[in-house]
């Protein structure tokens, strides 16, 4: 098989793709290998913060993993071994840049498959050693966290909820290298419940897409699903009662409609208590905003900007989801915002466009710095929360 002919090429067509860009601009060559995706991609950034997409180059592994109904680590490390050169050659031919064009190289080195990162991160320091560049070892969720700005032009600080198959946190995005985590989740991550009941369904890997689809046709109200933490006042999610229960409920279904039914129910319950959780951020952050403008000499908000909510990472993908955000966001009187479907899903143009962010704040990495298995982005608030530390013992996401 020609591995080399099945990537799939994504984002908006470059506007000047040989040329260098003005002066200041940076271009970043961005490395993804944290998951089932090998993706290169090259981000121009200007010095107004304005992100330019000039290739965007993944290649889904879902086929080496369907028949596993979900990731193998070991094959998914063999297999970015495999694709690599050829993604990020492809990423530098779609750009149409020579490799002098480049800026720095960003490689995501964590959290994910310690054996896939390191394939990824071991490849950027190579290019970066080779080319004399800075390396600048970006946190996957980081990426996640500006995606939204790949799509369009968005300034901080803004509400972010990130969503995906690993990892379920509401933060407070002031740039990178400067977010505080509001609330996380205490189990599963939403895109790991989504992927666990579309198995039991019957479903194929990855479930998230599958499930939507047949929730299209089913009846969410039938069944009443376990609703998680209502006792509680703060941010944190929980999915793993509901993925418990819709697992056991699945095992009874008899036919497609059931099926379906409770497909829908999944996703509205999923779409709740995202929604709820969401509700009280938002407020919460309104209040933080509010009080910082009384501060004098705030960098805060100017006053009548609209706040602005951002859902970003896999989940964010289902359209269900997105509207029900919306809802809550307009309810609260922000704005909002998803990336476009392209840069929902992992890819490295986010990685790419972190890392120009972090190159043009000086913020660059040591040759030997080291793939990290877990990597909370709010460190200091991971530290400090007894409920979930990000060691091997805390929450999964
Ligand atoms: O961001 P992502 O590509 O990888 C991680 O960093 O985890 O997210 C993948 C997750 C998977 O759990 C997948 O099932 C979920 O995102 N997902 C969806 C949809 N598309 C992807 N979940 C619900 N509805 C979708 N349309
Ligand atoms: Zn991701």
């Amino acid at each position: 098989m020609d591995r080399l002919a099945d990537y799939s090429s994504k984002g908006t067509p470059a506007t000047d793709p040989a040329g260098r860009g003005g002066a200041g601009d940076l271009t970043v060559l961005g490395i993804e290998t944290s998951c089932d995706e090998t993706a290169a991609s090259v981000v121009r950034l200007s010095t107004d913060g304005q992100a330019t997409v000039l290739s965007s180059v993944v290649h889904s592994q879902i086929e080496d993993h369907a028949a596993y109904g979900g990731v193998v680590p070991e094959i998914a490390a063999r297999s970015h071994v495999e694709m690599i050169d050829g993604v990020v050659r492809r990423a530098m031919t779609d750009a149409g840049l020579a490799w002098d064009a480049l800026d720095g190289v960003a490689a995501t080195a964590g959290p994910g498959l310690v054996g896939g990162v390191m394939v990824g991160l071991s490849f950027g320091k190579a290019v970066a050693l080779a080319l004399g560049l800075p390396l600048i070892a970006v946190n996957h969720l980081e990426g996640h966290a500006v995606s939204a700005r790949l799509g369009t032009r968005v300034d901080y600080p803004f509400l972010l909820l990130l969503v995906s198959g690993g990892h379920c946190q509401l933060l407070e995005v002031r740039g990178v290298g400067d977010m505080t985590r509001l609330g996380t989740t205490i189990d599963d991550a939403a895109g790991e419940a989504f992927d666990k009941i579309a198995k039991a369904l019957g479903l194929g890997y990855p479930g998230g897409p599958a499930l939507e689809k047949l929730a299209a046709t089913g009846d969410g109200a039938r069944f009443d699903l376990p609703r998680a933490l209502l006792g509680r006042k703060d941010c944190d999610f929980s999915f793993s009662g509901l993925k418990t229960a819709a697992s056991r409920l699945a095992q009874a279904c008899q036919t497609d409609g059931d099926r379906a039914d409770l497909a829908a129910a999944v996703q509205t319950a999923i779409a709740r208590q995202l929604s709820e959780r969401s509700d009280r951020a938002l407020k919460a952050y309104a209040e933080r905003q509010d009080s910082a403008l009384r501060q004098p000499d705030s960098p805060g908000q100017a006053a009548g900007e609209k706040r602005l909510f951002v859902v970003a990472g896999g989940v964010a993908a289902n359209r269900t989801i997105r509207s029900t955000l919306e809802a809550t966001a307009t309810a609260n009187g922000f704005a909002f915002l998803a990336p476009p479907m392209a840069y929902c899903t992992d890819n490295a143009a986010m990685i790419a466009l972190a890392g120009a962010e972090r190159l043009q704040k000086g913020l660059t990495s040591d040759i030997d710095i080291a793939a990290r298995p877990r990597w909370p982005l709010d460190e200091q608030s991971a530290l400090a929360d007894p409920v979930h530390p990000p060691g091997r013992k805390g929450a999964k996401a």
